[in-house]
């Protein structure tokens, strides 16, 4: 049988539940992996890929901070990775390197698995990084009633909407979220790492609508004060473990054309989170 050869190129990268994930889509195949994780700087990556391309791969995916370098490096891209202006696949093809960008569509599937969608909603994205950069496209396509980007730096929220003149689509800072007048949200995205710091942004319950759901793009350690301020009060909350999956799904698709199960997959990697923390 021959193996599949894949890689993550990244920094960090040691403790990805990637090698996981895969390994887990492959055996629903009878697939053979060999899932490599590489430690990658912007300065080393081309002559990485290459390496890794001439060995066999059939491609890799790509986490912070290379999403951006590997847009740039790739011969032909997705739309989803130009609208992006970032990618998290890439594919080795006979005419050079696809790139793609699935963290969108990922998403957007583990929403609908949660049975929330975006068209006519209220919807916040606390955050305005890489992540929030990477939602914001997606959300604007499903035509939302409302869409506020609030961030402790204005500025970076302001410019994600830079193109949108809707005036329901608006930018601000942390503290203006709490300002009357704004529509309740029905969806609420943390797309901000202060997890990381053993917090969570500082909402108002009274922000969000009674059925609202609060989606952290984190999982793991990180996602547990926000977890923890929504179960508290009673708010519907998911982490960002289903999209990980679902990004994932898409991505071995990419490589494979199969189409693996994913519910299984995410029960399992949840059950081992719970066990490592
Ligand atoms: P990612 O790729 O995960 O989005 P990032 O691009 O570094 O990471 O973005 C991190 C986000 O978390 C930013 O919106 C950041 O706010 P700033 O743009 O003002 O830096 C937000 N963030 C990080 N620490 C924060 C904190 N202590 N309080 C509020 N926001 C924070």
């Amino acid at each position: 049988m021959d193996t599949l050869h894949l890689a993550l190129f990244g920094n960090p990268v040691a403790h990805s539940l990637s090698p996981v994930i895969h390994q887990a889509f492959a055996d629903q195949f009878g697939l053979k992996l060999d899932y490599a994780l590489i430690l990658a700087s912007e300065e080393t990556f081309a002559k990485q890929l290459k390496q890794l391309q001439s060995s066999g791969a059939r491609g890799c995916n790509i986490t912070v901070p290379l999403k951006v370098p590997a847009h740039n490096i790739a011969d032909t891209l997705s739309t989803a990775a130009v609208t992006a202006g970032a990618a998290n696949t890439l594919v080795f093809q006979q005419s050079g390197v696809f790139a793609d960008n699935t963290d969108g569509l990922g998403w957007l599937k583990d929403l609908a698995r949660a049975e929330t969608s975006i068209k006519g909603k209220s919807v916040a994205i606390i955050g305005a990084g890489g992540a929030a950069a990477g939602i914001t496209p997606i959300i604007l396509a499903q035509s939302p009633s409302a869409l506020v980007i609030a961030n402790r730096s204005p500025e970076k929220a302001a410019s994600l909407l830079q193109q949108q003149t809707n005036p329901n689509f608006r930018s601000m800072s942390l503290q203006q979220l709490r300002q009357p007048g704004l529509p309740k949200f029905d969806l609420l995205v943390n797309a901000t790492s202060i997890g990381h710091q053993g917090q969570h942004p500082d909402l108002s319950p009274e922000s969000l609508n009674p059925e609202a759901l609060v989606y952290d793009l984190n999982y793991g350690t990180a996602a547990e004060p926000l977890k923890n301020w929504c179960s508290k009060n009673n708010i519907r909350y998911r982490d960002g473990l289903g999209m990980l999956v679902e990004q994932a799904a898409l991505a071995f698709n990419l490589w494979t054309s199969q189409s693996p199960e994913t519910q299984a997959v995410l029960s399992n990697l949840g059950e081992l989170l719970n066990q490592k923390t």
